[in-house]
């Protein structure tokens, strides 16, 4: 006869069974299972852990929203210090270097080097192990963080496609290389996928990345592995170590090794034996940057042989054997016409440079951010004046400055800040210490275009289908209305057919009738936009708390306020205080939030969404008080637990964890090899604790 599964048997094994899946689907990309089979799973195990509370575990998958890893990341030392390097800005600066390297170098001795083209990303390190049948697989995966400590990222580094997750002993073999070994490189994000990220972060009502570099060290260390996977990273090799030391004789074998073992090598990389030659390379990739793809800034130029690389060795931060030549700024002159004032979702009025069209660096550039006020007072433009205008990694191009010479004479017409919003005519507000002016109608049609939109992005309510044109006949009005450009004489927006919508919750009372009214919108459409938008009711509070827009409010800050208050109610009622007990909840944060939920009209659309169905609950991560108001560290390696089961037990008994002691640290946590901070603790004279001591407090 069958034995009866205890309940503790039946909730560890769905616990297992929910994280395999879990790692299937975001680290592997591979899902086995729909997202139905998926919640199912889910729901048994909330059921049973409901039914038996003392059964209820920080790490169970109950206890993390969306599979994401809860903690940040861990600190991990690098087992030879990432470095940076030098720059040369110049033909001389680089000649200079060489000369540098030659008198480093018995005189008789030949010289190679390698041009490589400079990537600009962020370096990674990839640390590969022994796996099963003599094959190499990747354990870790570090950034370069200070240089000597990196974080690790391996759960997002495992969804760049060109990382390989394991080598097979052959192409070891083949390539030279033993099972234990460490690849460094550059990830970076290709062009489109930045753009792409961008809109989408624009949609949401977020800033957007300054550059593919930021956008790309943002992705690598955000907590959810399926948006990294999402992003399509890149990952190109350019280094090989075991135990800290350069494997292999040359750097040419080198690259070699790592294109046979299966690591993406950049493909413009060139083995010469003059500085001639290195600067033929250069003047090759500078054509190539407007064509590649991907950003770079120069080209790294290395010694080539190993031997030569140990005896020249390091000055500071930086090899002696490498230099970094980096190309000048893309930049070109031209005049500025007008400038155009937009008016973002939270009503603020941004001036928009129009230029006379240009080509900076491979791209016509026809606009061009001003930022604010201050901005152009700082520049002392004027319209008509002629502009250097400059376009680094990122697509956005800026004004660095006013020209002026007997070729580029000032332009007269001063830049007159609109004292009304351009779109609606109301007065705009700027809030004491802040640069940007506000239009404070909440209901003018650019701010709800804009409010909508974010609503409807991906990341936030993911409404397919309610994009800008939709959008735009929802709020009843012709695209060139509510755009900054054709406002109508009077300023005010030439409202064209009555709006079927005034505000989010306006969505939700669509009729099919009502769009099938619309321009170019047939059944099929208006049923597909009716069933996203029904759909997006279940997408959660924090995904509500977000999409409402409230300053300072992101996705991780959505979330964390969604599990601690559990519910939109209880969110808005919270007092600044309660909202600052919140991880991460600092006092701006908190004021803005008070400050939402003030203003009636923003209780009022809240209580309207959760009328018409939206979900405003979360489940709430109950956090103990056992340890409240404590501040650990946690250092050596404890008997049982890991750092990351450690740092959960006690931040879920409403303890902090931290990295560093200091006086005000309330006990140090101190396991086997425990070193400089055990030290510290001694010297501050910080109580410390085993393992042993601290399951003691928890209990
Ligand atoms: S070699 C010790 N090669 O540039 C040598 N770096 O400015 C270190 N980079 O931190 C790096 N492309 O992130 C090397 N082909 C390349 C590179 C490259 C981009 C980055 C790297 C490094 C930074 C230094």
């Amino acid at each position: 006869m069958a034995t009866a599964l205890t309940a503790d048997q039946q909730i560890q094994e769905l616990r297992e069974e929910l994280r395999h899946h879990e790692h299937l689907y975001y680290a592997l990309d591979a899902p086995e299972l729909t997202d139905a089979q998926y919640d199912a799973l889910m729901n048994r195990l909330k059921k049973l852990e409901a039914d038996h509370p003392e059964l209820v575990t920080p790490d169970s998958p109950t206890q993390r929203v969306g599979g994401k890893p809860r903690e940040g990341f861990a600190k991990v030392a690098h087992s030879r210090p990432m470095l940076s390097l030098d720059n040369a800005y110049n033909e001389e600066e680089l000649r200079a270097w060489e000369q540098r390297v030659r008198s480093g170098l018995p005189a008789a001795e030949k010289l190679q080097f390698v041009c490589e083209l400079k990537l600009d990303g962020l370096s990674l390190a990839l640390q590969y192990g022994p796996g099963a049948h003599g094959s190499a697989h990747l354990e870790r995966g570090v950034t370069r963080g200070d240089g000597t400590i990196g974080e690790d990222v391996t759960t997002n580094v495992r969804t760049i496609r060109s990382v390989p997750l394991s080598i097979a002993a052959k192409k070891l073999k083949e390539a030279g290389l033993p099972e234990s070994f460490e690849v460094r490189g550059e990830v970076v994000l290709p062009q489109l996928a930045f753009m792409k990220m961008n809109e989408e972060r624009v949609a949401a009502g977020m800033a957007p990345a300054a550059n593919p570099r930021n956008a790309a060290a943002g992705t690598i260390r955000t907590l959810e592995p399926n948006i990294v996977a999402q992003r399509r990273l890149d990952f190109y090799a350019y280094f090989l170590l075991r135990d800290g030391e350069t494997l292999l004789p040359s750097h040419t074998e080198t690259l070699q090794a790592l294109k046979t073992a299966g690591f993406r090598v950049n493909a413009h990389a060139k083995t010469v034996k003059t500085i001639e030659e290195v600067v033929a390379f250069i003047a090759v990739a500078e054509d190539l940057r407007e064509t590649l793809g991907y950003e770079i800034d120069g080209v790294v130029i290395k010694v080539d042989s190993a031997s030569q690389q140990r005896r020249l060795g390091f000055t500071g931060k930086a090899p002696r054997w490498a230099i970094a030549y980096k190309f000048a700024a893309r930049a070109a002159v031209t005049k500025l016409e007008g400038v155009l004032f937009q008016v973002g979702r939270t009503g603020k009025v941004t001036p928009v440079a129009a230029l006379t069209p240009v080509v900076v660096g491979g791209t016509t550039v026809s606009r061009a951010t001003l930022h604010n006020a201050d901005e152009i007072a700082r520049l002392g433009v004027r319209i008509g004046d002629y502009v250097q205008v400059e376009r680094g990694g990122d697509v956005i191009p800026k004004i660095v400055e006013v020209v002026e010479d007997k070729d580029h004479p000032r332009g007269k017409k001063e830049i007159v800040f609109p004292q009304s919003c351009p779109v609606c005519d109301s007065e705009l507000m700027r809030v004491e210490g802040e640069v940007d002016w506000r239009c404070v109608n909440n209901a003018c049609p650019a701010r709800v275009r804009e409010e909508l939109l974010h609503w409807a992005a991906r990341g936030v309510m993911n409404i397919e289908g309610l994009g800008d044109a939709m959008v735009v006949q929802l709020l009843g009005q012709s695209a060139a209305s509510v755009n900054e450009e054709e406002v109508s004489e009077e300023g005010a927006p030439v409202v064209e057919r009555t709006a079927l919508v005034h505000t989010i919750a306006d969505l939700y009372r669509l009729t099919q009738e009502q769009l099938l009214g619309l321009e170019r919108v047939g059944e099929k459409t208006a049923d597909a936009l009716l069933a996203q938008i029904e759909r997006s009711k279940k997408a959660g509070l924090a995904r509500v708390l977000l999409g409402l827009g409230v300053r300072f409010v992101g996705e991780r800050t959505a979330q964390l306020l969604a599990e601690h208050f559990g519910s939109m109610e209880a969110l808005m009622v919270a007092s600044a205080e309660e909202l600052e007990a919140v991880n991460e909840v600092g006092p701006k944060v908190a004021q803005a939030i008070v400050e939402y939920f003030a203003i009636e009209k923003n209780q009022q659309l809240v209580s309207e969404l959760a009328s018409l169905g939206l979900t405003v609950t979360a489940e709430k991560r109950v956090v103990g008080t056992a340890l409240a108001g404590l501040t650990f560290v946690l250092t050596g390696t404890l008997p049982t637990l890991t750092r990351d089961e450690a740092k959960a037990k006690i931040e879920s008994a409403g303890g902090k964890v931290s990295g560093s002691v200091s006086k005000k640290t309330s006990f140090v946590v101190a396991g086997d090899d425990a070193g400089s901070k055990l030290e510290k603790a001694q010297q501050l004279g910080v109580n410390v604790l085993d393992e042993a001591g601290l399951l003691e407090m928890l209990t």
